[in-house]
């Protein structure tokens, strides 16, 4: 599909009214997101677990109004009305008007809120993003019905990427790829698809456990972050290792082969991390805590033989990823081992999951 696919005709009747209700997953990448064009293009493909636990649920109301010159829009988080969150949603409605012309035409009442605390370091702009825009497209089904699910799927996750680029990754389960690459059919940089192979059975409820070292603000945002790409000495190396280690991993999900496995995803966290240390100007977001972890990981993993293994966001917090067969003796050896190095020894227990779902 392409971009003028995505463009709604103005419906005839805008009179209706009501609420919607829709959850949507964070998620977790293990080939890396790290650089972009205009207009949220990735600069290289990326592929995820979708998880379970931690979402966004985010309720729209809408009633028909005078189109007015602006976005007309209330905006509550956890049932308060948030005043620092509103320049992001004004700027995605902004970003998704040329694809949803109604948008002036109604007020929206827009209630989210995260199952996961606020400040977890946690980002909640792939889920919060990803909720509104399955909710706004549930609008634009309302207002022409003969919508396919296709549609809607591709659709919601390509509003979603202009809020947020990950974001896209977030609507469906329970593997997703997005950002044009020859190895995966039908893959797009406008939107996510679902991994189309049948995954290996080690990675049913593949187990991904959070552990939040640090749950301050990040010092350096993704959207700097990503730009940094821009001459980026390595950065041409970094997209083609990309696209080849996407290929291999398609192959991973399909076989099982768990130490290969370990070997692609830790090595795509610590050359996102590589890419940033090695940028103009660096930085780096990982905290002393970050590497004992990491540590622990390879120490247990050798004396033990347990597939465990990382993988790192744009941030200090470590995704400590397993198969669901070996879920009881991991969480001792964090309850053990780990937790001590994480803020006030919190972590959060999640999984691979299904993605976005309609409320009411
Ligand atoms: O969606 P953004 O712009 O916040 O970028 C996310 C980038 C990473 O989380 C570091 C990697 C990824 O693919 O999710």
């Amino acid at each position: 599909m392409e971009i003028r696919d995505f463009v709604a005709t103005m419906p005839e009747n805008l009179a209706i009214q009501g609420d919607f209700e829709s959850s949507a997953p964070s998620n977790i990448a293990l080939v890396k997101y790290w650089g972009k064009l205009d207009n949220q293009i990735p600069a290289n493909p990326s592929l995820s677990f979708t998880l379970s636990n931690c979402k966004t649920i985010t309720k729209l109301g809408f009633r028909p109004i005078e189109p007015q010159d602006d976005f007309s829009f209330d905006f509550r988080f956890e049932g308060q009305p948030k005043q620092t969150f509103r320049p992001k949603i004004q700027q995605f409605l902004e970003r998704i008007f040329v694809y949803q012309p109604f948008l002036k035409h109604f007020h929206f009442f827009i209630d989210t809120e995260n199952t996961f605390p606020h400040s977890s370091g946690i980002a909640s702009s792939a889920s919060g993003m990803a909720a509104l825009a399955v909710n706004l497209m549930r609008l634009e089904r309302e207002l022409n019905p003969k919508m396919t699910e296709d549609y809607f799927n591709k659709k919601a996750s390509f509003l979603a990427r202009l809020g947020s680029g990950s974001a896209c990754r977030s609507i469906k389960g329970e593997v997703v790829v997005w950002g044009e690459t020859k190895s995966i059919s039908k893959s797009s940089d406008l939107y996510g698809i679902s991994f189309e192979e049948k995954l290996h059975d080690n990675f049913k409820n593949y187990q991904d456990t959070i552990l939040l070292v640090d749950k301050g603000e990040k010092q350096v945002s993704s959207t700097i972050g990503h730009d940094l790409m821009n001459d980026h000495p390595f950065a041409t190396a970094r997209f083609d290792q990309a696209h080849k280690n996407l290929a291999s991993l398609k192959t991973i999900l399909k076989n099982g082969n768990l130490s290969q496995f370990i070997a692609l995803v830790e090595s795509e966290a610590l050359t996102l991390h590589a890419m940033m240390m090695s940028s103009n100007p660096y930085f780096i977001l990982m905290k002393p805590n970050t590497l004992e972890i990491i540590n622990a990981i390879w120490k247990y993993r050798a004396e033990t033989k347990t597939p465990i293994c990382f993988t790192l966001d744009a941030g200090a917090n470590v995704h400590l990823l397993y198969p669901e067969s070996v879920k009881d003796e991991v969480l001792e050896f964090i309850k053990k081992n780990l937790v001590g190095y994480c803020q006030n020894e919190h972590y959060i227990c999640d999984e691979v999951g299904s993605g976005s779902v309609f409320l009411s």
